[in-house]
């Protein structure tokens, strides 16, 4: 059954489920009735203001936390019926991102994205023809013997991408990705999710930067208070 979970990467029905996810912290309710679907190769925006529940959201579907009621559907499968034991087989098929960018300080930008992926168990030979080619699809072949303090936020963020993406994720979660960089770093992050979406995988991207979404004609989902509030399949986000 689990070699089923995000193995198909063109199938009817969603990649992800939410039916009615409650999910409480200290009896407050931090996601209170999530109703939602994310369909394979889809890019969605998930909008919101601090603390209404996006990295809570995110943090369900990598089986970080448990739901509290409703359910969550991975490829048809209940994930709160996957065995602890079995959740790093579905973690190893989403990259995630964080606005905290946390690289290797003493890695050059090939090491971190090659360290990664040793962990992972692939061979000496994999990786040297692997990281090039990654760092490339995140313009950043000339920085692969750049180190974390040699490059700008957007270049470091862009380097946990690759990072990511070296596990060949079926899909990408990015929770505030853009948070502590500049307009112009920001908006090459998001460049970058926009064509990793469009390789193939599928992106969730989780920001409170409501001008980001705006400037994407990509689904957007509303979160306020752990409720979806708005939900818009292009276009422009508004209050
Ligand atoms: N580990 C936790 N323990 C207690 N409360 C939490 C925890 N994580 C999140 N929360 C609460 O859940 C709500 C949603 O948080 P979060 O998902 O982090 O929001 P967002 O990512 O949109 O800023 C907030 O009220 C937050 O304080
Ligand atoms: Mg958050």
């Amino acid at each position: 059954m689990l070699a089923r979970l995000l193995a198909y990467s063109l199938t009817n029905f969603p990649m992800i489920k939410f039916e009615n996810v409650i999910k409480t912290y200290n009896n407050q309710r931090a996601l209170d009735g999530i109703n939602l679907q994310v369909h394979h190769g889809e890019f969605i925006s998930l909008v919101g203001l601090s603390g209404a529940g996006k990295s809570t959201l995110l943090k369900l579907i990598i089986g970080e936390e448990q739901i509290d009621g409703g359910k969550i559907l991975i490829d048809e499968i209940d994930i709160s019926k996957v065995k602890k034991g079995d959740l790093p087989y579905l973690r190893r098929k989403i990259g995630m991102v964080f606005q905290d960018i946390k690289l290797l300080p003493k890695a050059t930008a090939f090491e971190n994205i090659s360290f990664a992926m040793e962990v992972c168990g692939h061979s000496k030979e994999k990786i040297k023809e692997e990281v090039p080619k990654i760092l490339e699809l995140v313009g950043l072949e000339k920085k692969s013997n750049s180190f974390p303090h040699e490059m700008s936020g957007g270049e470091k963020q862009r380097v946990a991408i690759a990072r990511a993406l070296s596990h060949r994720p079926v899909l990408l979660l990015a929770d505030e990705p853009t948070g502590n960089l500049d307009e112009v770093n920001a908006s090459e992050v998001l460049d970058l999710l926009l064509k990793i979406n469009q390789l193939g995988t599928t992106v969730i991207l989780a920001t409170h930067a409501v001008d980001l979404v705006n400037k994407i004609k990509k689904r957007v989902i509303t979160i306020e208070d752990g409720k979806i509030t708005m939900e818009q399949e292009q276009g422009r986000y508004r209050l």
